[in-house]
């Protein structure tokens, strides 16, 4: 995946939109509605199926040209103004794809909580590829835009669309799904616990007895696919059980939710965070403002179909 073929891109002569000197774009967060493990790899990686979604909860990103050499992330979280950061990245694999020298400054203000299960970092490394394409004019094809996305990170090839999706391999083959979110399911509170968690920690440490054989997944894009209603059993995260013994403060979080009165409780991806459905959006608040008084960090959002890339020129 690191050295896919984009001889045909490479051979194009990239035209910058010279109208626009700053490129603002949102970047959104996901949820795991579904996360089937289904085994390991020969590369160390795991086979999944799983569904996932965009909800509204976004950082904001503002790419600038500048005069200096090389890419640069300034974020509104210093520990990640670093050339590790995806961003940068993600910027990099443009400029390497295209032997480009234009230097570029990304401004990162950041919503979406840290190494938390979220998508975060994934999310902001596929706003960049898809802002630097279109900005910049690139004849990057999907295909190699995908493969330049999953060189990234397992997750990224997703945010390239966002909306509903079932993910499979290693989470970066990815099959659209119509637009459809239950009703019961339509305020979403999102409580990140106090930590952050290594996601390639909670995959090492997962024992083949929480590996699945899928059918939980099946049968939400099923449910998903007749506009019905989902089974909670079907909500499935081979990662939950792990978690929940590894980081006791996740498991306390779990009970606080479910007190404050949130009918189901869930493990977004690695986590830490956890996720509660709501059809109903006082009942949400309420739960929402009683663990804001104990102290947690809940977000209270919806599910979100980004439309393209989200964009602003200025
Ligand atoms: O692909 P990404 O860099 O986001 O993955 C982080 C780590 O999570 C990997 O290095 C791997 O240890 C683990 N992982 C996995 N199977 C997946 C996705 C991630 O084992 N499908």
């Amino acid at each position: 995946m690191h050295n896919a073929p984009m001889s045909h891109a490479q051979n194009a002569a990239p035209q910058l939109n010279e109208a626009a000197s700053s490129y603002f774009v949102r970047s959104y967060a996901k949820i795991n509605l579904t996360l089937d493990v289904l085994g390991k790899r020969a590369d160390g990686y795991h086979e999944l199926v799983t569904v996932m979604q965009t909800v509204d909860l976004y950082d904001t990103l503002c790419l600038t040209i500048t005069e200096e050499d090389g890419v640069r992330v300034i974020c509104s979280r210093p520990e990640l103004s670093n050339e590790e950061n995806l961003v940068v990245r993600a910027a990099q694999a443009m400029r390497r794809s295209f032997s480009l020298t234009q230097g570029l400054i990304i401004e990162l203000y950041k919503r979406i909580p840290v190494a938390a299960g979220l998508g975060g970092g994934s999310s902001n490394a596929a706003a960049v590829l898809l802002a630097l394409q279109q900005w910049w004019r690139l004849p990057l094809s999907l295909p190699d835009m995908l493969a330049m996305a999953a060189s990234l990170g397992s997750d990224v090839p997703f945010f390239l669309r966002g909306g509903l999706a079932v993910c499979e391999g290693r989470g970066e083959r990815i099959t659209p799904l119509a637009p459809h979110w239950p009703t019961s399911m339509r305020w979403l509170l999102l409580l990140k616990p106090a930590l952050g968690v290594s996601t390639a920690t909670v995959f090492h440490s997962l024992p083949a007895s929480d590996y699945t054989d899928g059918t939980c997944s099946q049968a939400v894009c099923t449910a998903l696919a007749a506009k019905g209603e989902l089974h909670l059993e079907h909500l499935h995260n081979s990662l939950a059980r792990g978690v929940l013994e590894l980081y006791p403060e996740v498991a306390e979080a779990r009970e606080a939710l479910l007190r404050a009165g949130a009918p189901c409780v869930r493990l977004s991806g690695s986590g830490p965070t956890l996720f509660a459905p709501f059809s109903l959006l006082d009942t949400a608040t309420r739960v929402q403002q009683q663990l804001h008084a104990q102290g947690y960090e809940v977000y209270l959002t919806c599910t979100i179909h980004p439309n393209g890339v989200d964009v602003t020129f200025f």
